[in-house]
């Protein structure tokens, strides 16, 4: 059945186990190159989970190694004018009310850039059905990492070309 409610449907596209931190590093390598303007990327996950470490090896990748990323905790939104595209790194942890981040400009960086979401949950309804959910989690040693990939039809065929590294 092809309706617009089964287009919009999420369904799981894989779940990867990483190592350590260079295996996380290592799948922010591959998917950067993926991504286009308009992508919304959510990355759900506890403190810690490695949200933001997987953040800066994207950005490095697309903007040079010698880029500084810092974590937004504080001022919620990191910009980036990279060659091919803006990039918007948001860290919503401390965003009060889902309608605050309307005055960052949220809705800007979803229709013309790539958005980064950390804590995407903190959006409520504001957060777009259309785009790829990241889900990090803690496994069984100190540095191993559970990633469960999540997205729409479109998602499902651009991420075909995802090499397993
Ligand atoms: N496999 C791994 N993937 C990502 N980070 C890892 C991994 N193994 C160890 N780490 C470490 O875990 C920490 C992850 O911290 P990071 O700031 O990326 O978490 P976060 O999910 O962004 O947390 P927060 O919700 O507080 O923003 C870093 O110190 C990183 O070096
Ligand atoms: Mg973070």
């Amino acid at each position: 059945m092809t309706t617009a409610a089964a287009d919009t449907k999420t369904m799981s596209i894989r779940n990867m186990l990483l190592p350590d931190l260079a295996a996380t590093e290592s799948f922010a390598r591959r998917l950067a190159p993926l991504l286009r303007s308009g992508d919304i990327i959510a990355l759900g996950g506890d403190l810690g989970a490695g949200k933001t470490a997987f953040s800066r090896a994207l950005i490095c990748t697309l903007n040079g190694a010698d880029t500084e990323v810092p974590s937004p905790t504080f001022t919620l939104v990191q910009i980036y004018e990279l060659p091919e595209f803006d990039l918007w790194h948001f860290d919503l942890y401390r965003l009060e009310a889902a309608q605050d981040a309307l005055e960052l400009d949220i809705e800007d960086a979803f229709a013309t850039s790539v958005s980064l979401i950390e804590w995407p949950e903190r959006l409520g309804p504001y957060l777009p059905t259309n785009r790829l959910d990241i889900r990090f989690s803690f496994a069984d040693t100190a540095t191993a990492r559970c990633l469960q990939i999540q997205g729409g039809n479109d998602w499902v065929s651009r991420l075909e070309s995802l090499n397993d590294g």
